[in-house]
């Protein structure tokens, strides 16, 4: 079986080369803005700061969990975290898996915060690594590596199941989770990596007393396909590719756990490609919209490419608030904006 390390390499160059986004959509192309002739502002008028577990930022973005590890980690995480903190929005890592276990991969991780000291960022791990041995002092560690604001505990049984090798034990684990966000002293915050968030998890997820969810929902990245892409053996590849398309696509995602927890911080992630379409998120509910996928490349190359990206989504969701009239997240988000998309 391969390296964790090894492992992540993979990934990184699957989702730099080959399709890995799946073919049906996020579900926000089923809404539509109404459009006002007379928004009664002016561009200018339109703001997109916005707070986020008592820390303001400027944008309504986060840099959704991706890397770290490999040497080539250290550079894409370096332009990740220069462009976050110049923008004055959030970053998570990657998971900090490998970095438990190979003292040599920490740098990787420790360079988010070393060029990122102004805004915040988050550790990462699998929830399901509670089932393994793995405890507060782990946790305390990968907090530890990066000085995190918090710590996202991801879960991905889908692509755990296709994975050789991977960590299906899920039992028990909202139990354990609760364990751990009491113990931490730091936010848990829960994330999905591209099935979405149900509303019985998310509810459990509030029961254990987590601080923030990402829906991280289907219509974007697919892991079962990048680990049937990885897959040596025939029946593997299958599975992975049968499962491909398979979860809550973001907006019902979204709509739901909304629904389910008013309260609740929620980000919405998961094929959000555009600007216009993180304003329907954010009209929806969403505290935050969380990009992976479509800054990778961007960070491969350099931290302005990074930023190229989110000042094109943050011009797009300016524009959609002027167009329907919002001055600002919060009219966006009450004003009912959100119409049914004709067929
Ligand atoms: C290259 C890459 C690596 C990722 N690694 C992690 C990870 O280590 N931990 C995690 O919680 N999510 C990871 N994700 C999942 C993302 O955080 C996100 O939930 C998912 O990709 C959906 O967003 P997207 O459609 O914008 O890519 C990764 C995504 C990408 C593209």
């Amino acid at each position: 079986m391969k390296s964790t390390t090894e492992r992540k390499r993979e990934h990184l160059e699957i989702c730099l080369h080959e399709p890995v986004e799946m073919e049906r959509p996020t579900g926000f192309e089923h809404y539509r803005f109404l459009h006002e002739a007379l928004p009664e502002i002016a561009p200018e008028d339109v703001d997109i700061r916005t707070a986020f577990l008592g820390r303001e930022l400027a944008m309504p973005f986060i840099i959704s969990s991706m890397t770290g590890g490999a040497a080539r980690g250290l550079e894409i995480n370096r332009h990740l975290a220069a462009a976050a903190n110049a923008l004055g929005i959030p970053m998570a890592v990657g998971s900090q898996r490998a970095a438990l276990r190979h003292p040599e991969a920490r740098q990787s991780f420790g360079v988010v915060r070393e060029v990122a000291p102004d805004v915040p960022v988050y550790a990462n791990l699998g929830a399901a690594q509670l089932n393994r041995g793995y405890g507060l002092a782990e946790l305390r560690q990968v907090i530890g590596m990066i000085d995190a604001d918090g710590l996202f505990l991801h879960l991905n049984p889908l692509q755990e199941a296709i994975q050789e090798g991977g960590n299906t034990d899920y039992r028990n684990l909202a139990v354990r989770i609760g364990e751990v966000a009491r113990g931490l002293g730091r936010p848990v915050l829960a994330k999905e990596v591209g099935a979405g968030i149900s509303p019985r998890t998310a509810r459990l997820l509030s029961d254990s007393g987590v601080a923030a969810i990402d829906v991280s929902g289907a219509g974007g990245t697919s892991w079962s396909k990048i680990e049937a892409l990885r897959a040596e053996e025939p029946a593997r590849r299958q599975l992975g590719l049968r499962f491909a398309e398979w979860g809550i696509p973001t907006a019902q995602s979204l709509v739901l756990c909304r629904a389910e927890l008013p309260g609740m911080p929620l980000i919405a992630s998961g094929g959000i490609r555009d600007g216009i379409t993180a304003a329907k998120a954010l009209a929806l509910g969403a505290d935050l919209v969380g990009l992976a996928l479509p800054l990778l490349s961007a960070a491969d190359v350099s931290q302005e490419a990074v930023e190229d990206v989110l000042l094109r989504f943050a011009r797009e969701l300016r524009l959609a608030m002027f167009l329907v009239g919002a001055r600002d997240l919060g009219e966006l988000r009450r004003g009912q904006h959100l119409v049914a998309e004709l067929s």
